[in-house]
C-alpha cells in the first residue's frame, strides 16, 4: 500500500523554561532532576525533524513559570481556520490560555473562540477526517465537547478516558489518515472501546510497552509517522502497512508526561 505525505503547518514553543516542579499527572516527579538544555536539544531535533519532512514550523515564544508551555497541543483546537483555545483544568497551567489566544488573533486567525469549559486542546481533540474525537476523563470537560461540535462545526464523539496514566486522548490514541486511527484499548472505558471497534474495525491497537513509552503520542503526515523511538513494536506494525515511522528520543519531556504530539499543535487553515 502506497501511503502519501501532504505537508503540514504546525505551531511549537521551545522549552526554554522546561522543569518539573508540580506534578498534574502520575510521570511528574517533582523530586527526579530535570536538565532544561537536553530538553532544548531534544525538542531542536524534532523542530528540525518537522522541518526536514517538509513541514511549516510556527514558534510561540515560552514564558517563564509555565514549564509545561512546550507542550502547545494543549493551547488550542485549530479547524478550517477557526481557533477555539484552550481553558486549562490546572492553575498550574491557566496562564498560558492568554498567550496561545493572543498568539492566535496577532496571526490574523478568522476566528478565536475562548472555550467556556475545561478543555486541553488538541490534547483531547482529536481531528479524523470530517469527525472530531474527543477525550474526556481526566482533563476536558465532557461539556466542552457539545461547545467544540458547534464552534468548530464538526461532529464530535466522546470517549472516556480511565487510566491516569493516559490522561490525555492524545496520549492513547493517534490518528494515521482520514478514517484510520491506532490506539490502546485499555485506556478506555468499555463502552469507548465499542464505539472505537465500531468506528475503526481495521485500527492498529497499541501494546501495554508502546503505549507506556508514548508510542502512541505520534505525528502523522499521511505516510511519515514521528514517534517516541522506544515504540519498537508499534513502528514495525506501522511498517507493514505501508507507513515510515520515524523515532525520536524525547525521554526529558516524557518526565513532565508529555513526548512528540504533546510539542505538536496542528494549525489547519492558518491564515496566508
Ligand atoms: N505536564 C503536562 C500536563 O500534565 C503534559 C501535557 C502533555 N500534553 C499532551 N498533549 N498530552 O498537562
Amino acid at each position: 500500500m502506497s501511503r502519501a505525505a501532504r505537508p503540514r503547518h504546525y505551531l511549537m514553543c521551545r522549552p526554554t523554561h522546561f522543569t518539573v516542579d508540580y506534578s498534574i499527572n502520575p510521570w511528574m516527579e517533582p523530586a527526579k532532576p530535570t536538565d532544561a538544555a537536553l530538553a532544548v536539544a531534544q525538542w531542536e531535533r524534532l523542530h528540525e525533524l518537522f522541518l526536514e519532512l517538509g513541514h511549516t514550523v510556527e514558534l510561540i515564544e515560552p514564558l517563564p513559570g509555565l514549564p509545561d508551555m512546550v507542550f502547545a497541543a494543549n493551547g488550542a483546537t485549530v479547524v478550517d481556520g477557526t481557533a477555539l483555545v484552550a481553558r486549562f483544568r490546572h492553575r498550574e497551567r491557566a496562564d498560558e490560555a492568554p498567550a496561545y489566544l493572543e498568539w492566535f488573533r496577532s496571526r490574523g486567525y478568522r476566528t478565536v473562540a475562548q472555550a467556556g469549559f475545561a478543555n486541553e486542546g488538541e490534547g483531547d481533540y482529536l481531528l479524523v477526517g470530517e469527525r472530531i474525537l474527543a477525550g474526556t476523563g481526566f482533563r476536558t470537560d465532557r461539556r466542552a465537547h457539545a461547545e467544540a461540535e458547534r464552534l468548530l462545526g464538526r461532529p464530535v464523539v466522546t470517549l472516556e478516558l480511565v487510566d491516569p496514566r493516559y490522561y490525555h486522548l492524545d496520549t492513547a490514541l493517534a490518528v494515521l489518515g482520514d478514517d484510520e486511527v491506532m490506539y490502546y484499548p485499555a485506556a478506555f472505558s468499555p463502552e469507548s472501546r465499542r464505539t472505537l471497534a465500531a468506528l475503526y474495525p481495521d485500527a492498529v491497537l497499541a501494546s501495554d510497552e508502546d503505549a507506556a513509552v508514548f508510542g502512541l503520542n505520534a505525528v502523522p503526515d499521511g505516510r511519515r509517522v514521528v514517534l517516541p523511538e522506544a515504540a519498537v513494536g508499534l513502528a514495525a506494525r506501522l511498517r507493514a502497512r505501508g507507513f515510515e515511522p520515524i523515532g525520536i528520543d524525547v525521554t526529558e519531556l516524557l518526565k513532565a508526561g508529555g513526548s512528540v504530539k504533546c510539542c505538536t499543535l496542528e494549525l489547519r487553515g492558518a491564515p496566508a
